[in-house]
């Protein structure tokens, strides 16, 4: 049953499609602006008008949507930037409505791109020690969320890891007349090293301390079924979990016992760490890059961020 391609093929249990992707970007202030990461080799901080040319190749590729991250002009100790009606996101997702009518637009629901301390709630300071707010967040994060749909979302994604949070959103979108915008959780979100490279790119690392405390540890998966348990219940309509190499048994997991749409996040440092290896010709870009989000597919993801997104829609 291997012997050619066309045998193989007709086997193949586990497909991947350019619509099961979704690309990240991030969006700054500016004109004409179109910098790349040092970390994340092909990925950019992109002004509102070249996000826009990036979101024809991803429509013209059959992309599945993006996912939006801003990098505001100003950040303040509450994030105010993230609940702007002229903030970087909201600006983006008005531009971006038009030519992206085969994307799902998703904007990100946190405040760590915002926040001057760089933490994705609201933080009391005690001393050396401080306290992530929960409670505090929530109100802030619904703010946001609605603001998000009204500029434009699709459907919003919250990563903050706040409790309650998605119960929060709901009501607040309904309030809004936003009862059509799902809510697409990041309820496993584990606190990990991979996330480094993102942190480079949205600006968004915490100024002290880490998010240990409000992300998930990672030595536990029953804990995450028990996440996206609460998150259903408050309202979500989709999961998204993530890193996904790393977890890919909690992912398996998740699918075997929820019925709901299921999405991976393939985070910055698995970009980087296999970026880094085809520039030292240690890896085949091609079938690496292949290889890493089928066994995501296969571990049971509906839809995969990634940003080989459009590098793997050139070669599907
Ligand atoms: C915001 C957020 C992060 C990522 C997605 N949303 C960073 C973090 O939690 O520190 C990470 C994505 C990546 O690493 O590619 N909270």
């Amino acid at each position: 049953m291997r012997r050619t391609e066309a045998l193989r093929s007709l086997v193949r249990e586990t497909r991947l499609e350019p619509g099961q992707l979704i690309d990240p970007l991030f969006v700054c202030p500016g004109e004409g602006v179109r910098r790349e990461i040092g970390s994340m080799p092909g990925v950019f901080q992109l002004s509102v008008d070249e996000a826009v040319k990036e979101a024809e190749e991803a429509a013209r590729l059959g992309l599945g949507g993006l996912l939006l991250f801003g990098l505001p002009a100003e950040k303040d100790s509450e994030g105010s930037g993230a609940w702007d009606e002229a903030g970087i996101v909201q600006t983006a997702l008005r531009a971006l409505k038009p030519v992206s009518r085969s994307l799902v637009l998703i904007a990100d629901v946190c405040l760590c791109e915002y926040t001057s301390h760089g933490h994705c709630g609201v933080i009391e300071r005690h001393g050396e020690e401080f306290t992530v707010e929960n409670d505090a967040s929530l109100e802030l994060l619904a703010r946001t969320a609605v603001s998000l749909a009204r500029a434009g979302a699709d459907m919003v994604a919250p990563s903050d890891m706040m409790d309650g949070r998605v119960g929060r959103m709901r009501a607040a979108l309904d309030e809004g007349g936003l009862e059509e915008t799902p809510i697409l959780s990041y309820a496993s979100k584990f606190a990990s090293a991979f996330y480094g490279p993102f942190r480079e790119a949205a600006d968004s690392a915490p100024q002290f301390g880490d998010r240990r405390s409000y992300q998930m540890d990672g030595a536990n998966a029953r804990e995450a079924m028990r996440e996206i348990e609460l998150d259903l219940a408050e309202g979500a309509d989709m999961i998204l979990m993530k890193p996904g190499m790393p977890y890919l048994d909690v992912l398996r997991m998740a699918r075997d016992r929820f019925e709901v749409p299921l999405g991976v996040y393939q985070v910055s440092g698995e970009y980087s760490m296999l970026q880094a290896a085809f520039a030292r010709g240690w890896l085949e870009p091609e079938r690496a890059m292949l290889e890493s989000l089928v066994g995501m597919r296969r571990a049971g993801a509906d839809f995969i961020v990634t940003y080989f997104a459009k590098a793997a829609g050139r070669v599907l």
